[in-house]
């Protein structure tokens, strides 16, 4: 029975069969959780079967399901929190995305409440907070529970965390005996900035938004922890009264405003569809400015007695609505389109981007999705963005919404040029040496040569641990080969979370493969946290990016001397600034370096990464050297033949650290030669140049000197 086995031992074909039952037992608990009956798992089995489910899916990636239980996020309120149910369920609301949808909306309520479409009918516009909802219930003006939004019938009880937030009273008075106040809790980008500030100090993650801040900080099971996190709280909405607040939406927030809630300003009230749009335009405007994230605007009907004729549909009022902001857009040039293989074969086309700022983020990357969204296809052969594709060289419009990944909108043809060519994803693979092949009815390209797979992944941690890199006592290119296909360490950060992660499970699967037991698991961690602190160049060469070897690196750690001049600088250097200009500067580093090392601190997905690596570790700053006492400042310097004590990208990055320019041939303007073994024409030259030569024992006396 596969659903005894130790993960580690089942077959392809029982790992399918065990991944499909743990797909429905794990959907039936959800929904035994969520009827009307109490759960019938407990939580710590439920825990497990989804660990089980995440473990067989790291070891066989291919067989995640497209329902895999890994991806349903937010049903089950997290452990640890006692669950409430609500007393009136917490809704959601539906959408407009244009002012036509607006327009509809507006007329479905009048012709709801049968009121002539021309008639005025008075609403209120308020921004929508982009955070999440609680529900604060008060009894006789006291505080007694905060509920989250959970499902909607149930959520977490986060009262003791609610009571460390500012703007939610503890008591009110003149208050109806009973009252639940809802709203939204958010965060402001300022203490966000902060928050991730601080973060960092402590070596714990940043958050990746001012949304998944303020929900991770009001879910601590520490209240404590959530007194120290700086949360906030509009109030908009109510649930359970014991007497109204008013007659009109209006009256009823000014209300809860007296009551000594924080309300949002921006809220008014609106007799047309115009005003509406125009409150919408205008706030949408202000919106970088609000120093908060919204994402739209809500319109409700004003008046209560018409809220409740309008009532509710299945999960979202018919009173209200929340009319969306669009995805953000910018335009920029496409530079290129690369193809990138992924880890189950599939060939995905990337377009690499002049960079661009897009809400807020840095985009250098977008996906091309397919051969056929090049062409401007969809996958039946239908149009897409007109018909129009897609060159090397077009001017671009790219969005993002949310946390998604940059796509590509449209196509500006008036700036295309006239050599511009099609795209030919065939002739770009032959072009890049990979053997793909394209089935009938397939969307995607997909890897047919024979050689396996390059794992980037692997490698990617392969280099990350070499010797030259973090250089990890017990984790070398073997260990992470295991620990990757259990699971355990998929990326560089989770080398360093590792400990906190490894329950006496995965103790005790470690001790049993080869060459472990239960002791060189601790040597392991020992090893682990010596390489914590670490030298800057050593990280910047570990990060594997392109062209990026340790030569460079050292440059790099000696110019910017530490991490954070280091990211700050890269996440500047956008070509044609100021900090890209400064960049290139550097001697020894060409456009195409500059390019390739700039690039993964202009992408958030990969920045997130690097930022969360950095968090785990004390990054040791390179030492400042007064050059001005350097025997070789300004001096020109060819190393020639075999070094035997550094290697030449070593011996380069020392040289010019010590403001020397390092050249590769002999002429009039070298100052030194450096002759390592078997040095040949160029130290024949130096000679008949009469120019100054070392061996490597004289040029390390020279330069150990300072
Ligand atoms: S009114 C019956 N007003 O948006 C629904 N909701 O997408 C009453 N939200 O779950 C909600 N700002 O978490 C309302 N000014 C606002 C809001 C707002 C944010 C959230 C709320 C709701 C979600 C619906």
């Amino acid at each position: 029975m596969p659903q005894n086995q130790p993960v580690s031992h089942l077959t392809e074909k029982q790992a399918r069969a065990e991944l499909a039952r743990l797909a429905d037992v794990l959907g039936k608990a959800n929904i035994d959780y969520h009827g009307e009956d109490l759960p019938t798992v407990d939580d710590a089995a439920f825990d497990g079967w989804k660990r089980r489910n995440q473990e067989i899916e790291a070891l066989f990636p291919a067989l995640k399901r497209v329902d895999s239980p890994s991806d349903q996020v937010g049903a089950r309120p997290k452990d640890g929190f006692g669950k409430i149910r609500h007393s009136q369920r917490m809704l959601s609301l539906g959408n407009a995305f244009s002012a036509d949808d607006v327009q509809e909306f507006v007329a479905r309520v009048k012709k709801f409440l049968s009121i002539d479409p021309d008639q005025a009918l008075r609403m209120t516009a308020e921004p929508k907070i982009d955070g999440l909802s609680l529900a604060v219930r008060y009894e006789e003006g006291r505080l007694v529970h905060a509920v989250t939004r959970g499902d909607g019938e149930v959520g977490e009880d986060v009262t003791a965390n609610a009571k460390t937030v500012a703007d939610i009273p503890q008591s009110l008075i003149d208050a109806p005996d009973i009252l639940e106040v809802r709203g939204e809790v958010y965060m402001t980008h300022a203490d966000f900035a902060a928050l991730n500030e601080t973060q960092a100090q402590l070596r714990q993650k940043p958050f990746s938004n001012p949304r998944n801040a303020a929900a991770g900080s009001l879910r601590q099971l520490d209240a404590e922890i959530t007194r120290a996190r700086p949360l906030r709280f509009y109030a908009y909405a109510w649930g359970e009264l014991s007497e109204p607040l008013g007659v009109t939406q209006s009256e009823a927030v000014m209300r809860l405003q007296d009551l000594g809630f924080s309300t949002n300003p921006l809220f008014i009230n609106c007799e047309t569809l115009t005003e509406l749009i125009a409150h919408y335009a205008q706030i949408e405007r202000e919106r970088s400015d609000l120093g908060y994230d919204i994402d739209g605007m809500v319109y409700k009907v004003d008046d209560l007695a018409l809220q409740s004729r309008l009532g509710f549909r299945a999960t979202t009022p018919r009173w209200a609505t929340a009319h969306k902001f669009p995805a953000e857009l910018a335009w920029t040039e496409l530079l290129d389109i690369d193809i990138q293989v992924g880890r189950t074969g599939a060939l995905s086309p990337v377009a690499r981007l002049n960079p661009i700022t897009v809400g807020g983020v840095v985009v250098s990357n977008a996906t091309l999705h397919n051969e056929d969204y090049i062409a401007g296809r969809d996958s039946k052969g239908g149009k897409i963005r007109s018909g129009k594709d897609i060159r090397i060289g077009d001017w671009v419009q790219v969005y993002r919404a949310g946390d998604v990944i940059p796509k590509i909108a449209d196509v500006d043809l008036s700036r295309r040029f006239a050599e511009s060519v099609v795209f030919d994803f065939a002739a770009k693979l032959k072009q890049e040496g990979i053997e793909g092949s394209r089935d009938p009815g397939d969307a995607v390209w997909r890897y047919s040569g024979s050689e396996p797979l390059p794992d980037l992944a692997i490698e990617t941690l392969r280099h990350f641990v070499s010797r030259q890199a973090f250089d990890i006592e017990g984790l070398g290119a073997k260990q992470i080969e295991q620990f990757y296909h259990r699971g355990w360490i998929c990326t560089p950060v989770e080398i360093f979370t590792l400990e906190t992660r490894f329950g006496p499970d995965q103790l005790q699967q470690l001790s049993k493969l080869e060459g472990w037991g239960i002791k060189s698991a601790k040597n392991l961690f020992d090893g682990i946290n010596e390489k914590r602190r670490i030298a800057l160049h050593r990280l910047i060469f570990a990060l594997g990016i392109r062209h990026v070897g340790e030569g460079a690196a050292k440059l790099f750690a000696n110019r910017f001397i530490t991490w954070q001049a280091f990211e700050d600088a890269m996440c500047a250097a956008i070509p044609d600034s100021e900090p890209w200009a400064a960049l290139v500067d550097i001697d020894g580093i060409g456009a195409v370096m500059a390019k390739s090392v700039a690039a993964p601190f202009q992408d958030s997905e990969r920045l997130l990464a690097i930022r969360n690596l950095v968090a785990q570790l004390d990054v040791i700053p390179a030492e400042q050297i007064d050059t001005s006492s350097s025997p070789v400042a300004g001096k020109t310097v060819v190393f020639t033949g075999t070094l035997e004590k550094m290697t030449r990208a070593e011996s380069k990055a020392r040289a010019e650290s010590l403001g020397a320019k390092v050249s590769g041939s002999v002429s009039a303007k070298t100052d030194i030669l450096v002759a390592g073994l078997g040095a040949g024409s160029k130290a024949k030259k130096a000679v008949e140049l009469g120019i100054f030569t070392l061996d490597e024992d004289g040029w390390i006396s020279l330069i150990e000197e300072l």
